[in-house]
């Protein structure tokens, strides 16, 4: 890889800590997930931000699970990183963990892949740097990503 004007991929690291309130909750006490979801846009815009320094739009997401419910009480904690770049859309990895705060308790409930497209400041698309891939997981994960690319773009044509 051409590693000219690259940005590595840890840069757009972003962590977003969401105390979980009553209003956040469903009622069974758990989050909803369409906060949870709501969140995830959101870490993933910070990252992506982080990586082109433009406005950005979502344009995408993958298929997302909830694996354990998170309390209202306790903390969502979203752990957010550029994954893989095109030339003006950027796939960004968000992880989500439940914290419970009276045991300390962490665990995973999520992993979302956020298609986030640059735009410039007259709406046009923007091209955005590349991203480096540096450690094993991020290569890793760069090649994963053109896959799923190709997956939502395809099912972007069946719509
Ligand atoms: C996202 C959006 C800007 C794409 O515009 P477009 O005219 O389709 O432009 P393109 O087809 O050239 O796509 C631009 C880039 O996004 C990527 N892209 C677009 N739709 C995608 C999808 N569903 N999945 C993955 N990538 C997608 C393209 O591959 C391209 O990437 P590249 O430049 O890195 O190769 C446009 O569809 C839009 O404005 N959508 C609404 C965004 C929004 O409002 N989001 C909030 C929730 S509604």
């Amino acid at each position: 890889m051409d590693k000219t004007n690259s940005i590595p991929a840890s840069r757009s690291e972003a962590i977003l800590n969401e105390l979980v309130l009553p209003n956040h909750g469903n009622i069974l006490g758990n989050v909803l997930g369409g906060t949870v979801m709501h969140w995830i846009d959101m870490a993933a815009v910070l990252s992506a931000r982080r990586h082109c320094r433009r406005m950005v739009v979502t344009a995408a997401i993958s298929e997302l699970s909830f694996l354990n419910p998170i309390r209202v009480g306790g903390l969502a904690i979203l752990k957010s990183k550029v994954v893989f770049t095109g030339r003006t859309s950027m796939e960004v990895k968000v992880e989500v963990y439940g914290e419970e705060l009276n045991t300390g308790n962490v665990k995973k409930t999520s992993t979302a892949y956020v298609t986030m497209v640059a735009i410039d400041d007259h709406g046009d698309l923007a091209e955005v740097p590349r991203v480096l891939p540096e450690t094993d997981e991020e290569k890793r994960e760069f090649e994963e990503a053109k896959a799923r690319r190709e997956e939502k773009l395809k099912r972007k044509k069946e719509l």
